[in-house]
């Protein structure tokens, strides 16, 4: 399959997942569109010229006469709906199940090709706190679940030190595919991804948000500040508190960060005890 093909065909495959009955949407998407790009591509390779027609949309396109590069207006809606179109249906939808129906089929990044499976979330979808971690790491890849390897036991136990039992956390990660070899979630990857942590934040509407090392903070503050500066600080995350602390990987190589960890959700506590959405903004350690 050309590279137009297969981005039109997961767009198509996502609104499919989406509940959609009939697989149509707006202007451009229809299947001839994708025939039309095929036949493009073959076109451009002969260097010849073409211009497609695609429902409301008139879409010019040329070869160029040098060769296989076809002039970008069809090239970038395609590549525009396959990349913004399912970011807005990510957003749009309305339940956690069907959320996790999208994730499980997600090929949005690399990740998709080296995962065993995606690690959508664990706990209540009602809970109070919503724990943020980074990226799946091999037992949660094995399993589908976030954090039951050694740093899941920990976390388990930090949260459980101020009267926080798993069941009553919803728990999931910046990314939910396993970076090969645990390596640093890129860019690219935090930002394919980030439409999910969005929607099961807005889902889930927890009282407070718990960001766990700096890839969650980084991300959920949309910042570029050291662990250390963002812990300063209770923030604000879509008008809920944002607590951010030591990710429990992290408390494994250094168990001297385990009593300022642990101070971070004694906070945590304090705000949730008070009536987490009338916190204010405030500053502390
Ligand atoms: N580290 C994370 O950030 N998340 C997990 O789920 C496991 C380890």
């Amino acid at each position: 399959m050309s590279d137009r093909a297969r981005l039109l065909a997961e767009h198509l495959r996502h609104r499919r997942l989406l509940g959609e009955t009939e697989v149509f949407c707006e202007p451009g998407m229809r299947e001839d569109i994708l025939t039309r790009a095929e036949s493009l591509t073959r076109k451009a390779g002969r260097g010849q010229a073409t211009e497609a027609v695609t429902g409301a949309a008139r879409v010019s396109t040329a070869a160029s006469t040098a060769g296989s590069t076809i002039a970008a207006p069809l090239d970038r809606e395609l590549e525009r709906l396959a990349r913004e179109g399912p970011t807005a249906e990510i957003l749009g939808i309305e339940d956690l199940e069907r959320l996790k129906a999208v994730s499980d089929a997600c090929t949005r990044c690399g990740l998709h090709a080296t995962r065993t499976r995606p690690v959508f979330a664990d706990g209540s979808s009602t809970a109070r706190v919503m724990c943020v971690g980074e990226a799946p790491g091999q037992k949660e890849d094995e399993t589908g679940l976030p954090f039951v390897g050694r740093a899941g036991q920990l976390l388990d136990r930090l949260l459980a030190s101020v009267g926080l039992g798993r069941s009553e956390v919803f728990i999931c990660n910046v990314l939910k595919c396993r970076p090969p070899a645990n390596r640093n979630p890129s860019p690219e990857e935090i930002e394919s991804c980030s439409p999910f942590l969005r929607r099961q934040l807005s889902l889930v509407d927890p009282e407070l948000v718990i960001a766990f090392g700096t890839f969650a903070a980084r991300t959920l503050l949309n910042a570029n500040e050291s662990l250390g500066r963002m812990r300063r600080q209770v923030h604000q995350y879509e008008g809920r508190p944002l607590v951010v602390t030591y990710h429990p990987a992290a408390l494994l190589r250094n168990p001297g960060w385990i009593r300022p960890t642990w101070e971070d959700l004694q906070r945590v506590r304090e705000i949730l005890d008070d009536g987490a959405r009338a916190a204010p903004g405030d500053n502390h350690g």
